[in-house]
């Protein structure tokens, strides 16, 4: 169930026997890899606490739409923006009347009014509730306002918690995270583990001195945040930058070319496509001393010492995983980025031509030029740096899935 991972689940409870289900379905959703935070009407707490539900989703349970201290962590329209896919299981008959007449009298119905992220609704109530024509009219009015926005799911047939038998219990947790699974499309990268390095390094001559580069960053994140848009679990190893940390992705943060090499290296038992933005420091300083250097002489001397090649040493492993370079060039782009394709043994090289001072670095638009294999080619015309790592990204998945 690759398409849930990642995706926020906003899950509505209401009140209904079938309530002590909801904690196998925020377990099952976890599991699969979503964030799940929980909305509950008051009479969903009597049949099932919110402790239990705040233990399992690891979010605090949202109950109340008149709690100011709630509304000033995460309101409801904060709740109501946060959800990629907002799943009411089970929703009672009342729950339904009300949702069909666009009441916003609590939390729940207010944050249903307010989403504009997909709907799951997972109904549940005895049978001859669920054939009262009132209830099919309300369904009926539902689907008719939210057309392919909202999912109904069951109710299942079966024997009920008041002995009757018929149409109305809630679908098992497993049928529902089904469901509500088959609402997101499979990434082009679902399920692959994406290692990115990004921006500078920084390497230290004494406690207050460093070397650097002008790396921003901007397209090493752009790339992390594709790969992650396409369903790849992200790691993404970060340089000194002025950039936040990107969410849903593991952001390790590092300094100098060794930190970033020892951090790319935990990665190497599972990473599956190593994308190599960073503009790492070729030299450190030989020794860095341990206070700050003194202005006694008109002269002084710095020993340099190349820094590891991290990409190599990536590409070199036992079982390499997908590696792509990138080559900032000022002339001959193609032969050195050939040349670098080659003598690194990478599966993908991204060349710039960084004499042209509209592209790289600082700059928020890039042009590059992709090469792979013998005689594989792709050009990137000027484009903004995110359309840019999307483009990249579809790239990059195609030649991956055609190796494995
Ligand atoms: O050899 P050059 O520095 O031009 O190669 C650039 C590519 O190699 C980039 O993908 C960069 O992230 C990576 N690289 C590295 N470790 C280094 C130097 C470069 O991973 N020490």
């Amino acid at each position: 169930m690759q398409q849930l991972y990642n995706r926020r689940i906003l899950l509505g409870i209401s009140g209904g026997i079938a309530a002590y289900k909801s904690a196998e379905l925020v377990r099952t959703l976890k599991k699969a890899g979503a964030d799940v935070r929980v909305v509950m009407t008051r009479s969903a707490m009597e049949f099932i606490t919110p402790l239990t539900l705040q233990a399992l989703s690891g979010h605090p349970v949202h109950h109340s739409l008149l709690d100011p201290e709630a509304e000033a962590g995460m309101g409801h329209i904060e709740l109501a923006k946060w959800a990629d896919l907002f799943l009411i299981a089970p929703a009672s008959a009342n729950l339904i009347a009300r949702l069909s007449q666009g009441m916003g009298d609590d939390l729940l119905t207010t944050v249903f009014l307010a989403t504009d992220a997909p709907i799951c609704l997972a109904p549940a109530m005895n049978q001859a509730m669920w054939r009262d024509p009132i209830t099919q009219e309300n369904i009926a009015h539902l689907k008719a306002a939210h057309g392919d926005h909202l999912t109904l799911i069951g109710p299942a047939a079966g024997e009920q918690a008041c002995g009757d038998t018929g149409l109305g219990r809630m679908s098992e947790p497993d049928t529902i995270v089904a469901d509500v699974a088959n609402c997101f499309e499979t990434g082009l990268l679902a399920g692959v583990s994406v290692v990115v390095t990004a921006g500078p390094t920084k390497e230290a001559i004494d406690p207050v001195r460093y070397i650097t580069n002008h790396s921003s960053g901007k397209m090493g994140y752009a790339i992390a945040e594709a790969a992650r848009d396409a369903g790849a679990r992200v790691t993404l190893i970060s340089g000194p930058v002025a950039l936040q940390a990107p969410e849903r992705m593991e952001c390790v943060r590092v300094r100098s070319a060794l930190d970033m090499l020892a951090a790319c290296e935990k990665t190497q038992d599972h990473c599956q496509i190593f994308i190599a933005t960073a503009a790492v420091a070729d030299y450190r300083p030989a020794s860095q001393q341990e206070h700050k250097i003194k202005k006694h002489s008109d002269e002084l001397s710095l020993t340099l010492i190349r820094n590891p090649d991290i990409l190599s040493t990536m590409a070199a492993a036992e079982q390499p995983p997908f590696t792509v370079g990138f080559a900032a060039e000022t002339q001959d782009v193609e032969h050195y980025a050939r040349d670098k394709l080659t003598r690194k043994k990478l599966n993908m090289i991204v060349a710039n031509d960084v004499s042209d001072r509209s592209i790289g670095f600082h700059s928020d638009d890039n042009a590059v030029k992709v090469f792979w294999g013998e005689d594989g080619r792709r050009d990137f015309e000027l484009m903004n740096k995110r359309r840019l790592a999307v483009r990249l990204i579809e790239l990059i998945a195609e030649k991956y899935q055609e190796e494995h």
